[in-house]
C-alpha cells in the first residue's frame, strides 16, 4: 500500500480546512484550522504526547527513607547484586539472571535456576523500577526491599537460607565494615541486605532516550518512522491504554491473550476471572535490549510482539482492548521503530567482589 507521509497529509488537510474556514462566516464554535487538521488525522504534538507518556521525573521517585541512598549504600547494594555468595553453591548472583549486558535480563525465554533447572517465567529487565509499586509478573511483591529476598531463598533460584547468607557475609571483612558504617554495629542482617540491593536497583534509571530528546523539542532526535510509531502508539494502536505514563506502564494487570497455563495475577487475587492469565504491564524503557518478550518468553522480537497485538493476541481474552488492530506492514515497523527510540542503555561497570 502506498503511504502518504503524515506531514504532507497534515499540510493538505490544513490547507483544505483553511479554504473551508475562509468560505464560512466567522463563528465561535468553528474549530480552528489547526484543530481540524489534528482531529482529522489524530496527529498529536510532542507536548500532547508528553502528557500521555513523558520523561520520568527524578523528583517523583518515592524513596522509602524519603531521600536517595548514599553513594556508599549504592556501592554496597551493587556489590551484593553481583556477588555469587548470595546463592547456596556460590555460583550465581542476581546479575547472572539480570545481566546488565543483556538489558538486565538473561536473553532466554524462561529463566534458569542455580541447579540448572528451568523456571516458569521469563526474567524481566530492571529498568526504572524506582517508580514502580508492584513487582514480579503477578505483582506479588510490593517493594524492591521485599522483592530482593525472594530469589535468594527460592529453592529454584538461588536456594540460599537467610541465616546462612548473613553468616557467610559476616565472614567477609569488607561487608562487616560497610554494614557497620551504614547501619550500625548490628547492621549486617537480611533486612539491610534487601535495603542496600533495592537502593542500587533504584539507580537503574533510563530517561535520556531519543524519545525524551524529541519530547524536549529536538525534532531530529527520532527518525520519521519512530515519530509515526509514537503517533500510532497513542492513536490507532492504543498501546498507551495500558503502557501509559513516563515508564510506559499502568502497573496494572491484563490478559493480553498469550493463552498459556499460568494463572498469573489470579493466584493472588482469587475469584476474579478477568485476572486469570493477567500479568503486569511491562515498562517499555530499553525494551529493545531485553528480548525475548512476555512473561513466558514466547515472542522473540519486538516485531513479533507488535504482530501479536495486531492479530488481537494468540488466544481469546476478555480484555476489550485486545483485538485486531488492522495495522499494515509499514505501520508495524513504525511501532517497532518507536519502541527502539525508547533505548538509553546504562553503563554499569561490574564491581570487584570482596574476598
Ligand atoms: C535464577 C535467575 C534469577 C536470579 C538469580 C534472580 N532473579 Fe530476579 N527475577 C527472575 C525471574 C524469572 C523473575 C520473574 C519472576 C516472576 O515474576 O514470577 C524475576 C523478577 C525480579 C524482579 C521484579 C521485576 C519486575 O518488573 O517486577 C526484580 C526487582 C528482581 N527479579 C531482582 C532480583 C534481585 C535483586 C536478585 C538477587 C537477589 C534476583 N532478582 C535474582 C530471575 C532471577
Ligand atoms: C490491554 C493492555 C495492553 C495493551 C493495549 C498493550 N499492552 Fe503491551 N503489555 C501488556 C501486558 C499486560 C504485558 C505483559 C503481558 C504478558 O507477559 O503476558 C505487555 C507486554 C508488552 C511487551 C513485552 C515487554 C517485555 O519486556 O517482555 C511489549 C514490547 C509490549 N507490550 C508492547 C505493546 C505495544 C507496542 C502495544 C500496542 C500495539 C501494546 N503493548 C498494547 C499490556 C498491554
Amino acid at each position: 500500500m502506498l503511504r502518504v507521509p503524515p506531514r504532507r497529509r497534515a499540510h493538505a488537510i490544513a490547507a483544505l480546512a483553511a479554504v473551508i474556514a475562509a468560505a464560512l462566516p466567522a463563528a465561535d464554535h468553528l474549530p480552528s484550522t489547526a484543530a481540524v487538521a489534528t482531529v482529522a488525522i489524530s496527529e498529536r504534538s510532542p507536548a500532547e504526547i508528553a502528557k500521555l507518556l513523558g520523561t520520568p521525573s527524578l523528583d517523583a521517585i518515592d524513596y522509602p527513607d524519603g531521600v536517595a541512598p548514599s553513594a556508599r549504600e549504592v556501592t554496597l547494594g551493587k556489590t551484593l547484586f553481583f556477588d555469587p555468595r548470595l546463592s547456596k553453591p556460590g555460583t550465581m548472583s542476581c546479575a547472572t539472571c539480570h545481566n546488565p549486558d543483556l538489558g538486565f535480563g538473561d536473553g532466554m525465554a524462561l529463566g534458569q535456576g542455580v541447579h540448572g533447572n528451568r523456571l516458569g517465567r521469563n526474567t524481566p529487565h530492571l529498568y526504572n523500577l524506582a517508580w514502580n509499586r508492584v513487582f514480579f509478573w503477578d505483582g506479588r511483591a510490593s517493594s524492591l526491599e521485599e522483592q530482593a529476598l525472594g530469589p535468594i531463598q527460592a529453592a529454584g533460584e538461588m536456594d540460599m537460607d537467610l541465616p546462612g547468607m548473613v553468616a557467610r557475609l559476616r565472614g567477609v571483612t569488607w561487608y562487616r565494615d560497610e554494614f557497620t558504617a551504614l547501619y550500625g554495629a548490628n547492621g549486617l542482617v537480611a533486612e539491610n541486605i534487601g535495603k542496600a540491593i533495592a537502593g542500587f536497583e533504584r539507580t537503574l534509571v533510563s530517561r535520556n532516550a531519543p524519545f525524551d530528546r524529541w519530547l524536549a523539542g529536538d525534532a531530529a532526535a527520532m527518525s520519521p518512522e519512530a515519530v509515526r510509531g509514537a503517533q500510532l502508539f497513542v492513536g490507532k494502536a492504543r498501546c498507551n491504554a495500558c503502557h501509559s505514563g513516563p515508564n510506559l506502564t499502568d502497573e496494572s494487570f491484563h490478559n493480553i491473550g498469550t493463552g498459556d497455563a499460568d494463572a498469573g495475577r489470579a493466584k493472588f487475587v482469587p475469584g476474579t476471572a478477568t485476572l486469570t492469565g493477567a500479568f503486569k504491564t511491562s515498562g517499555l524503557r530499553n525494551v529493545l535490549l531485553t528480548a525475548p518478550y512476555l512473561h513466558d518468553g514466547s515472542e522473540a522480537s519486538l516485531e513479533a510482539v507488535v504482530r501479536f497485538y495486531n492479530q488481537g493476541g494468540r488466544k481469546p481474552t476478555t480484555d476489550p482492548l485486545i483485538k485486531p488492530l488492522g495495522l499494515d506492514g509499514g505501520e508495524i515497523l513504525d511501532l517497532v521503530a518507536f519502541l527502539g527510540a525508547l533505548t538509553d542503555p546504562l553503563r554499569v561497570d561490574r564491581p570487584q567482589v570482596p574476598r
